[in-house]
């Protein structure tokens, strides 16, 4: 319960890190990156990080306009860790989805400025160095990439800056099954 209690408080704060997200709905649906980034950091808050403390959330939405949450789930035995945005992948593929429309990742880049004296964490847009957001790592780009090619991808840190990217940029040349129903 008190533990609860305190996911809950830390949601809060991290949901106060989604109001300066691009308002506009994403695609035809009603959900704006404002509402995914939002819940990419509620998301974060489950992350289960025993090992490297390091919380990363994932949102994902998909073209019947639901909204799949992930978090980083690490396991003792290191190279079973899952990241954020597979699992939400996966529960949105295991849940009977086939595709993603968008994704939102959540992370606190304040760790890069332990070695990036530039790091300046309340950019915002659509261009500029990728580097200073938490993005996505190798495997996980090749699972977005398979499941939405097209899909726009929006890194957002815990402070109210973000960059929008995309599958394609994350991902130049990736390869997919073109053409294969599972
Ligand atoms: N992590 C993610 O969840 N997503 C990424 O794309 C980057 C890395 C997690 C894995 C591990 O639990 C922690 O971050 C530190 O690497």
């Amino acid at each position: 319960m008190a533990k609860n209690k305190k996911a809950l408080a830390g949601s809060d704060r991290a949901l106060a890190g989604s109001d300066r997200a691009p308002a506009d709905p994403i695609g035809g649906t009603g959900v704006t990156w404002r509402a995914l980034a939002g819940e990419a950091l509620a998301a974060r808050e489950f992350a289960f990080v025993p090992h490297s403390g390091f919380k990363v959330g994932a949102a994902v939405l998909t073209p019947s306009s639901r909204v799949f949450r992930g978090c980083n789930v690490e396991s003792a035995a290191l190279p079973l860790t899952n990241c954020a945005e597979r699992v939400a992948i996966q529960k949105a593929v295991s849940e009977g989805e086939r595709s993603i429309l968008a994704v939102a990742v959540a992370g606190d880049a304040s760790y890069l400025r332990r070695t990036k004296a530039s790091v300046g964490a309340t950019e915002r847009g659509d261009e500029g160095p990728l580097d200073r957001f938490v993005t996505p790592c190798g495997a996980c780009r090749q699972v977005i990439f398979e499941f939405g090619p097209e899909a726009p991808v929006l890194l957002v840190d815990l402070d109210g800056g973000w960059r929008l990217t995309s599958a394609r940029e994350l991902l130049p040349g990736g390869f997919r099954l073109e053409g294969f129903e599972g």
